[in-house]
């Protein structure tokens, strides 16, 4: 059974081998004589681009995405995660698409024989935003060696900044960031923090982040207009960056916090290529997972 809850245990190889399958596409995946997948997507927590890109990866691939409403389920009623993918297991979906706020929830699912492909965990990891980010960069630079990557913003909140600084080491690109000293986090950062007028000169992208206000708690007050001039990337910090340069974010954008409204659509700003790409890796992690749940036929393949 291929779960795939976290980077952390897939070689460099399959992801490479993920992002070659997302480029070069796939038109349709069916069981071979069999009947259509089905794929439940649980969300635990607001998405716009994940769900969305689910949906349209599994409309895309001709597999059933069976309509699961976590307010109007039986969670509501006080279900757990476990009994919720127990049941949808019995009642013969094929896989499962979790968003959840508890970081590493598929950690409780262990046992459970029906594929999990984590839609983000708390402030755990994001492993198919990952995935995108990774085909962005690469569709760019054609490599990871050496590309110097800044990460910026709330990193110790944010479970892309986790999850994109461990797999972007790991392909051989130089990872530092820059933000505010009290969203930090050593385990994450090691000691690469540059301040951001440095950053926006030596980086070859510029990865901001979303400030995760709903994870705070009570210390999170911020001044917006005062972190977009000390932290965020302005008007003038983007006419400082490399020619080649390109700016990411894995939205959504608070706009003239992060970054200036004028820049979400700038030449430099690969913002909405990263949502196309997101269709892209999760047609090839949905083939990755489901590969596993029998003989798998593939129609049109480009
Ligand atoms: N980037 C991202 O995960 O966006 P959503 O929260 O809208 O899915």
């Amino acid at each position: 059974m291929v779960q795939f809850t976290t980077l952390n245990e897939i070689s460099n190889e399959t992801i490479m081998q993920l992002l070659k399958r997302a480029e070069r596409g796939i038109d349709m995946l069916s069981m071979s004589g069999s009947k259509r997948f089905t794929v439940a997507n649980l969300f635990y927590e607001p998405s716009t681009r994940t769900k969305s890109s689910f949906e349209m990866a599994q409309k895309e691939l001709n597999i059933h995405s069976l309509h699961f409403d976590v307010t109007s389920s039986s969670v509501q009623k006080g279900e757990s995660l476990y009994d919720t993918v127990k049941t949808l297991e019995a009642i013969g979906c094929d896989a499962l698409v979790i968003r959840h706020p508890l970081k590493a929830f598929y950690k409780e699912l262990q046992d459970v024989n029906i594929p999990i492909i984590n839609g983000g965990d708390g402030a755990g990891d994001h492993p198919t935003q990952s995935l995108l980010d990774l085909l962005t960069i690469y569709q760019e630079f054609k490599t990871f060696k050496d590309i110097h990557v800044v990460i910026s913003g709330d990193i110790r909140h944010s479970r892309v900044a986790r999850t994109n600084a461990a797999i972007l080491r790991r392909l051989g690109a130089n990872v530092s960031f820059s933000g505010p000293d009290e969203w930090m986090d050593y385990d994450i950062t090691y000691s690469n923090v540059v301040p951001v007028d440095q950053a926006v000169k030596a980086a070859d992208v510029m990865m901001l982040l979303r400030i995760q206000t709903e994870r705070h708690g009570q210390n999170g007050f911020i001044d917006q207009e005062n972190y977009h001039h000390l932290y965020g990337l302005t008007i003038e910090r983007e006419q400082q960056m490399k020619d080649h340069s390109i700016i990411m974010h894995p939205a959504p954008v608070n706009r003239n916090v992060e970054i200036a409204s004028e820049l979400v659509e700038c030449s430099r700003s690969r913002i909405f290529k990263q949502m196309t790409n997101g269709v892209k890796v999760r047609k090839a992690v949905l083939e990755h997972v489901l590969k596993t749940k029998g003989e798998v036929k593939y129609e049109n393949i480009v």
